[in-house]
């Protein structure tokens, strides 16, 4: 192949490529079959540094026989790293079909209940449980559903609800980024943040990101 081709067929690529991800569809529909390779199953299925923050979150306040769900599970690697470290009560929610799919292929031990569903439009038909939490998720759901995922989770989260989530307002620019607080969301939903920690030293997260733990408020 002569150099200007070769020149012409990258180019190509890099438009295509460029196109799968700023193309205008509705977000949902974006994360039930995302186009671009940093958001398929395969770059999730490894991204043990983030679990091991998670972990270390739950581990001192929940015992292993508390119910955990996870909003946004993709492959299910949380839910793997809770399971690895005693965890049995376990369900994740998640929009993608091909990343639920791929769970037991990834972790053929997992005994995690998966429920494919888009939290801003079905209901979670779910039982409540002790912790609830979501990473780099919530920062994905647009400001015109934000108000119904949040009461789901809400009412779903019986004493704890964890948020890992990018809060840096320099991103609100990013297309379908939508960074917000989360020390002033659940507090208004009765909970209480009880730790709050900078993602800076984890890989695969960053500064940007903020993880918070809160418990349900007494009132
Ligand atoms: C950036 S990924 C994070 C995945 C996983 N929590 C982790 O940290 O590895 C965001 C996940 O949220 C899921 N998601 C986005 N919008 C959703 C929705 N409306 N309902 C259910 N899941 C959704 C995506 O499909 C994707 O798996």
């Amino acid at each position: 192949m002569s150099r200007i081709r070769r020149i012409v067929t990258a180019a190509r690529g890099i438009v295509r490529y460029t196109w799968t991800w700023i193309q205008p569809v509705p977000d949902s529909d974006f994360w039930s079959r995302p186009p671009d390779l940093p958001n398929r199953h395969d770059a999730y299925a490894y991204a043990w540094p983030r679990s091991f923050l998670l972990v270390g979150l739950v581990a001192p306040r929940l015992p292993p026989d508390a119910r955990i769900l996870e909003i946004g599970c993709n492959v299910g690697r949380n839910l793997e790293a809770l399971r690895l470290a005693g965890y049995r009560d376990l369900t994740g929610v998640e929009i993608s079909r091909d990343a639920l799919d791929a769970h037991r292929t990834y972790y053929p031990d997992s005994r995690a209940r998966l429920v494919q569903a888009d939290v801003t439009r079905d209901p979670l038909d779910l039982p409540p449980a002790d912790l609830v939490f979501s990473m780099a998720v919530l920062m994905h759901i647009p400001p015109a559903s934000e108000e119904v995922v949040f009461r789901k989770m809400a009412t779903l989260a019986r004493r704890w609800i964890i948020s890992i989530e990018d809060e840096s307002p320099e991103h609100a620019s990013l297309l379908r980024y939508y960074p917000r607080r989360y020390d002033a969301v659940w507090p208004s939903l009765g909970f209480e943040q009880v730790e709050e920690r900078s993602c800076a030293d984890v890989p695969g997260l960053g500064a940007e990101y903020v993880a918070r733990v809160f418990r349900r408020g007494a009132g």
